[in-house]
């Protein structure tokens, strides 16, 4: 079988959130398995200023709205494992920036990303490569598996496609001009089509237009067809019901490991309490936070409203005075920014907030802290709180999604858990559940517990990467019969 996983980001290309750990991840996986899996993503201007590639000598020409966008395909050097290719036009991925600046997203991203989709399957036609499976992510390649229906089916007949949604808030909504742009017939524009309240959503057709879909955790597969977490696609996904499958992300526990990891103070497993407490020490001095008995709780986040950063800020000055000290690692909107920078000017010594993607401060957080916060208002699946289990550091979290099915809530009277759950999306909520995980602190040997069976639960993508074989194969099945 071979398969072509589609993604606008991946280790160790390129990376913004957790769509980059999964693609990545699930192809190094595949290659373990000896499993024939590609990755195809954009060549942004990072990643070609930063690996090793070369041109393939293919032209990538398409015309998109009346304008011819020229472009070639490019692939990482032979000795890079796992194979990679690269979507190369300069004038629409040639960019600081994978999706948008501070000020707001490109706009022209439909354009982008409808050149994307297209210039996967030109690619697969310039190599001669018929893939069994494109594995599609998110709405940046929405929009190929209806480019295959139609556009090239006479190509590939044989071609499957499975489509995971790895956060259905984000679906590429745009104006009906799109259409021409992407050089999609007018004949899709309906209800029953890509059309979604006079608009253009390229989410909505790789819902309608793939095989099978998937999305990152059981508990968001039944959640999603519910109206307040579907987004308004609840009902296109109620259709396909049937198609839908809820595959648990894994993290890849050779790039997360705190026994290996060189970011870190020191190396550590579970039960060795000695490297963790060198780790804490060194991020309690990088962060120049006082009080070295203070319970330590690290975030390391985009900054949306999906993340419950409001519930943090609303909270911060109460948590402080419960004596905890915080360590705050994000990037994004710029009003949850001023929110937190302004929170570390009011705590000094308590509060560390620090504006920006940094995976190597992210690590040290990772290791340094006692507890990890993620109080998110849902979340598809979170990666955060996996490696955070891995690394010995409590989650305290909302019940929601992954972080549901990822974290086992901490029962004081049986001393059993591996976390912390709260169910309202409050700041009194999320209070208590600081409260009950404060309440370890101090019991050390309940603590160790809990400590050491999170860092013994296994999320590596062994399970996962044999799941989507099985769903690839029923794709499979299912357009062969
Ligand atoms: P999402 O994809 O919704 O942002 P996940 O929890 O699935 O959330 O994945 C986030 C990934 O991005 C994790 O690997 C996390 O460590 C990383 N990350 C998030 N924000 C930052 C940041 N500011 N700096 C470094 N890494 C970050
Ligand atoms: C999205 C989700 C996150 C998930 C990630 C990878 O960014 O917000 O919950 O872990 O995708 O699937």
């Amino acid at each position: 079988m071979r398969i072509l996983i589609a993604t606008s980001e991946a280790v160790p290309y390129v990376k913004t959130g957790g769509l980059g750990d999964v693609a990545g991840a699930l192809v190094s996986e595949f290659r373990r398995l000896n499993v024939d899996a590609s990755l195809i993503l954009p060549l942004y201007r990072t990643i070609r200023d930063g690996a090793a590639l070369h041109r393939c000598g293919i032209p990538l020409s398409i015309r998109m709205g009346g304008s011819s966008f020229d472009g070639e395909l490019w692939a990482s050097d032979e000795s890079a494992a796992p194979r990679a290719y690269f979507v190369e036009c300069a004038r629409l991925f040639g960019r600081p920036e994978l999706y948008g600046t501070s000020a707001g997203d490109y706009p022209d991203n439909a354009l982008r990303f409808a050149f994307f989709s297209r210039a996967v399957l030109e690619a697969c036609a310039g190599l001669d490569m018929r893939p069994d499976v494109i594995h599609c992510n998110d709405w940046q390649t929405g929009l190929l598996p209806l480019y295959l229906k139609d556009h090239y089916r006479d190509r590939f007949r044989k071609t499957t496609t499975l489509f995971t949604i790895h956060n259905i808030g984000y679906q590429g909504i745009f104006p009906p001009s799109a259409l021409s742009t992407a050089g999609i017939g007018k004949d899709y524009f309906h209800p029953e089509g890509i059309e979604f309240y006079g608009r253009v959503n390229f989410m909505k057709a790789g819902l309608l237009f793939s095989d099978l879909i998937t999305t990152v955790s059981p508990t968001y597969a039944e959640e999603i067809l519910r109206k307040e977490f579907g987004f308004g696609l609840e009902g296109v996904l109620g259709k396909r019901k049937d198609d839908l499958y809820g595959v648990m992300n894994g993290i890849d526990y050779q790039e997360w490991n705190p026994a290996t990891d060189a970011e870190i103070a020191a190396g550590y497993g579970p039960g060795d309490a000695g490297g963790k407490k060198a780790c804490r020490k060194a991020l309690l001095k990088e962060t120049g936070l006082g009080n070295p008995n203070a319970p330590l709780f690290g975030v390391v986040s985009r900054f949306s409203s999906q993340k419950g950063i409001d519930l943090i800020s609303d909270a911060i000055d109460e948590l402080v005075g419960l004596g905890l000290n915080l360590v705050v690692l994000g990037k994004g909107e710029a009003y949850y920014q001023n929110l937190l920078t302004g929170a570390s000017r009011r705590n000094p010594g308590r509060v560390f907030a620090r504006i920006g993607f940094e995976e190597r401060l992210a690590r040290r957080i990772y290791a340094g802290c006692d507890f990890f916060l993620m109080p998110s208002s849902y979340e598809p699946c979170g990666l955060g709180q996996l490696i955070a289990l891995k690394y010995g550091t409590v989650p305290v979290a909302r019940n929601t999604g992954g972080l549901a099915d990822s974290i086992r809530d901490y029962d004081h009277l049986r001393g059993r858990g591996t976390g912390f759950l709260f169910d309202d999306f409050t700041p009194s909520a999320m209070k208590d559940a600081i409260k009950r995980a404060l309440c370890l602190f101090g019991r050390e040997k309940e603590r160790e517990t809990v400590v050491r069976d999170g860092m013994r639960e296994d999320f590596s993508w062994e399970k996962p990467a044999g799941a989507y074989l099985a769903l690839y194969e029923k794709a499979l099945g299912k357009a062969g019969g």
